[in-house]
């Protein structure tokens, strides 16, 4: 067997080194280098000593209760996070420093508290003044909520083993300091061994954790990203700075589903369930103009209505802008390649700027046909019906292929005001609830109906 050599792992930053060194050349970080010992990779031989005892293994249809859950009466919250908070169970909050996350959960804790749930909050950036403050800005006073304002892992894990909340929250994780580890707070090591404890600590004593995460820019401080498999549920709290909405959207989640979102609006007094968000993303929409479309989507499980805008104008630069906001810019780039050598409509010489209305991010494919159209409404100049929504995904040769939850998207559509829908043919839905659905097999046949042009 060959010898197992010693590595030197740098503790901000993960890297390993043959040799130790004063300074990680990955990272650059001072006295970050640590000694590690190896692990080895014979079978059988990593385990010497004693013999360890059988685990007992079920079977797959063990009858399982499901975890027991507690709403906290904000709806949006709870079906973020799959029906409401999971006992024992850890869940990260991030977000632009500035975008509402500790308002959200002071508003949340206070919540959850009103319903019986023993509930700490514990600021590490606020001092207790400042955090009861804005509580009874907010009119949260009353809540019986237990403030702390403290950065010491210790003193923190010992007042929780003996106030054993049901909830804690954590405000950030980046300012949590242990004095097991050996860098300062914000470092990969320290933010890893403060998630680790904290979690450790859910597990063991059926507390649920919320951590609320910086993101931050690259290099700076650590982000969210080191810890997100440690926690059960990674959410993420977004907006664009100047818009009202936010987004907090689950990106994963092991007790209910992902990729569901729930809007939120940014008041004087804090922030206000948007319980139908498609009439908020709609309501900046004046007369029907060119260039804008009106892209019937699903986050989750919800159907919701967006504008997308295009503005297409002449370009002065040799290599034209292509400036993309709250849809994939990859996508788009795919789609104006489509549309020139499928549909002969060149976009060459010409800056295009896309923009979904409001801030909203859509990541959906089914967004496809309705940025085309968009774009190619402001390119032609000519407005779409201003009641009509499209939805479909556009292939490479130019088909349009069918998208999921076509009757949810009609019947949200209707809901709202729309009579007519483009969709790609095999779309499986029939224009009910008023709604006349037109099926189109490509994007030749769709500029063609649409601006007769192709
Ligand atoms: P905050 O929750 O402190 O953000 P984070 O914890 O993510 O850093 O939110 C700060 C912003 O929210 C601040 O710019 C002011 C705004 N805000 C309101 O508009 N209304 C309110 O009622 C509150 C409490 C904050
Ligand atoms: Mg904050």
């Amino acid at each position: 067997m060959a010898k197992q050599s010693a590595i030197f792992r740098c503790a901000e930053c993960g890297a390993t080194h043959a040799k130790w060194s004063g300074r990680c050349d990955a990272c650059g970080a001072w006295n970050s280098i640590h000694e590690e010992a190896p692990i080895s990779t014979t079978p059988g031989s990593g385990m010497k000593g004693a013999k360890g005892k059988v685990i007992p293994l079920t079977a797959l249809d063990t009858k399982e209760t499901p975890p027991a859950r507690v709403k906290s009466g904000m709806e949006e919250l709870d079906r973020v996070l799959g029906g409401g908070l999971v006992a024992a169970s850890a869940v990260l909050v991030g977000g632009d420093p500035g975008i509402g996350k500790s308002t959200l959960l002071l508003q949340a804790t206070a919540s959850f508290a009103r319903k019986g749930v023993k509930a700490l909050y514990i600021s590490g950036e606020e001092a207790a003044s400042q955090v009861r403050m804005r509580a009874q800005r907010l009119g949260l006073a009353d809540a019986p909520v237990g403030l702390g304002a403290e950065t010491s892992l210790r003193d923190i894990l010992t007042t929780l083993e003996t106030e054993r909340p049901d909830l804690v929250i954590i405000d950030s994780i980046q300012t949590m300091w242990s004095d097991n580890v050996d860098s300062a707070p914000g470092s990969v090591s320290q933010l890893r061994a403060a998630a680790h404890e904290l979690v450790s600590f859910a597990k063991k004593r059926g507390t649920a954790v919320i951590l609320v995460g910086h993101v931050t820019k690259e290099g700076q401080i650590a982000g969210p990203r080191v810890i997100e498999h440690m926690v059960d549920t990674v959410l993420y709290f977004e907006g664009e700075r100047g818009h009202q909405f936010r987004i907090l959207r689950a990106v994963k989640n092991r007790f209910g589903p992902a990729s569901e979102i729930g809007v939120f609006e940014m008041t004087g007094a804090g922030l206000a369930e948007v319980a139908n968000p498609s009439a908020l993303f709609l309501s900046e929409r004046g007369q029907p103009a060119p260039g804008s479309a009106v892209f019937a989507g699903i986050e989750g499980t919800r159907p919701v209505l967006t504008e997308i805008q295009a503005l297409v104008a002449p370009s002065t630069l040799a290599s034209p802008r292509r400036t993309v906001v709250g849809l994939d810019s990859g996508r788009i780039s795919t789609i104006l390649a489509v549309l020139e050598s499928r549909c002969g409509i060149p976009f060459a010489g010409l800056d295009v700027f896309l923009n979904v209305a409001g801030g909203m991010k859509v990541v959906e494919p089914a967004a496809d046909l309705a940025a085309a159209a968009a774009l190619l409404s402001a390119r032609e100049d000519v407005a779409l019906p201003a009641d009509m929504v499209i939805f479909g995904e556009i292939s490479l040769s130019g088909a349009l292929r069918p998208v999921g939850q076509a009757e949810n998207r009609l019947k949200e559509a209707a809901k709202l005001g729309f009579s007519q829908a483009i969709a790609p043919s095999g779309t499986k839905a029939e224009g009910s609830s008023g709604m006349s659905l037109r099926k189109l097999g490509d994007l030749v046949t769709f500029t063609g109906e649409m601006f007769g042009a192709g």
